[in-house]
């Protein structure tokens, strides 16, 4: 039976990189036996002008039947023409939420090849492989009560609510226990537990679920500022971070700077898995809409192609066919490929395209031994 999914290139420089990975997506069917019923559909401005949303109703519905979902990019200057209350009802944060994909899973991996494209010193990001999972469902983004209040001398007040339940921890430390399971087996949970109740529920909820059943996961806490420091310092000593919406979500950026561009960074956004075994999935590059560089064609589209990778993996099973495509953009990188955000001194860059092209010739050589 061919398995589903829903492609949303979405705006800026989303529809650039997605067409891109929708090309690898067509070469595993060619060549790998991938079995897959591609439906692409309008997201964002486009959509509002068809539909009165930025998602269509009948689109929406399908987001979590479906076995996976491939989103672009969102945001951008024309998202001016959308009155807010739409904006909101079809964002990327209610998507995510309504799809109930909690799970965040962020790889950063330091390339030795993109050694001169980085921030760090080659010898402090090269071999780095480690993974963000960071809670997507709750916290600071969803909590109520929330908005902007007038006060009586004049001025505002903005209030934003971080609350964590007891479940939401527990349902995503396991996801972090059972990755970290899988992988070295080292897990470091993040909290701001010296100063915030959440973080010291946090602290204690993670701690029992690695007591009660990842014995064998070994397990270490860190401040979230000093966890910020430490990526930068040294990020080759994480397997396995565990963080919150928020700081997940600041954590993760630096890991941009760690591969040595935001554009490399692919995302895998995971549900439970309901009664019948299927589990609602988004993937997505980490980069978002780049509207200063869209259209022009010189967008990185590896955090697109490596969401396939990540699809692959976690929706379809084809562990061996994720790590073929992980593989290839290697050889790429190692071949010389580079877009303008990870150019190499005195060499030329590739263009979007370009750097399909090369992902495409390193996986038929890769796949040939
Ligand atoms: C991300 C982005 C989003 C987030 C924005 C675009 C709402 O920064 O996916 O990291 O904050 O979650
Ligand atoms: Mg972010």
């Amino acid at each position: 039976m061919p398995r589903d999914l829903i492609v949303l290139p979405g705006e800026g420089i989303g529809p650039e990189v997605i067409r891109q990975a929708l090309r690898v997506i067509d070469w595993f069917g060619a060549r790998r036996g991938l079995d897959l019923t591609v439906r692409e559909e309008a997201y964002g401005v486009a959509a509002y002008r068809r539909h009165g949303g930025i998602v269509a109703d009948a689109v929406r519905a399908d987001l979590v039947s479906a076995d996976a979902v491939l989103f672009g990019a969102t945001g951008g200057p024309a998202f001016e023409e959308i009155p807010p209350e739409v904006r909101r009802a079809g964002s990327l944060l209610a998507i995510r939420r309504e799809m109930g994909v909690f799970a965040n899973l962020r790889p950063i991996v330091g390339y030795a090849e993109l050694a001169d494209a980085s921030a760090l010193k080659p010898e402090v990001m090269a071999g780095v492989d480690l993974v963000v999972v960071r809670e997507l469902n709750g916290g600071l983004y969803f909590g109520e009560p929330r908005g902007i209040a007038d006060l009586p001398d004049g001025g505002r007040r903005g209030l934003n609510t971080l609350t964590y339940a007891t479940w939401e921890i527990e349902r995503i430390a396991r996801a972090a226990f059972t990755l970290a399971r899988g992988r070295a087996g080292r897990l470091c949970s993040v909290d701001k537990s010296n100063v915030l109740e959440t973080g010291r529920l946090w602290r204690d909820v993670v701690s029992r679920i690695g007591a009660e059943a990842y014995p064998d996961v070994r397990l270490s806490h860190i401040l979230v500022d000093n966890c910020a420091m430490q990526l930068a310092r040294e990020p080759g000593q994480f397997d396995v971070l565990l963080a919150d919406n928020m700081f997940g979500d600041i954590l993760s950026d630096i890991g941009g700077a760690v591969s040595g561009s935001l554009g490399m960074l692919p995302s895998a956004s995971l549900a439970a898995p309901d009664a019948d075994g299927h589990r609602a999935a988004l993937y997505e590059p980490v980069h978002g809409s780049a509207p200063d560089i869209a259209g022009k064609g010189i967008a990185n589209p590896l955090g697109a192609i490596l969401s396939v990778g990540l699809m692959l993996r976690h929706s379809l099973g084809r562990e061996e066919d994720a790590a073929l495509l992980e593989r290839a953009v290697r050889r790429a990188l190692a071949g010389g490929a580079r877009t303008p955000d990870i150019r190499a001194p005195n060499r030329p860059a590739l263009s979007t395209e370009g750097m399909g092209d090369a992902v495409i010739a390193a996986l038929a050589e890769t796949a040939s031994g």
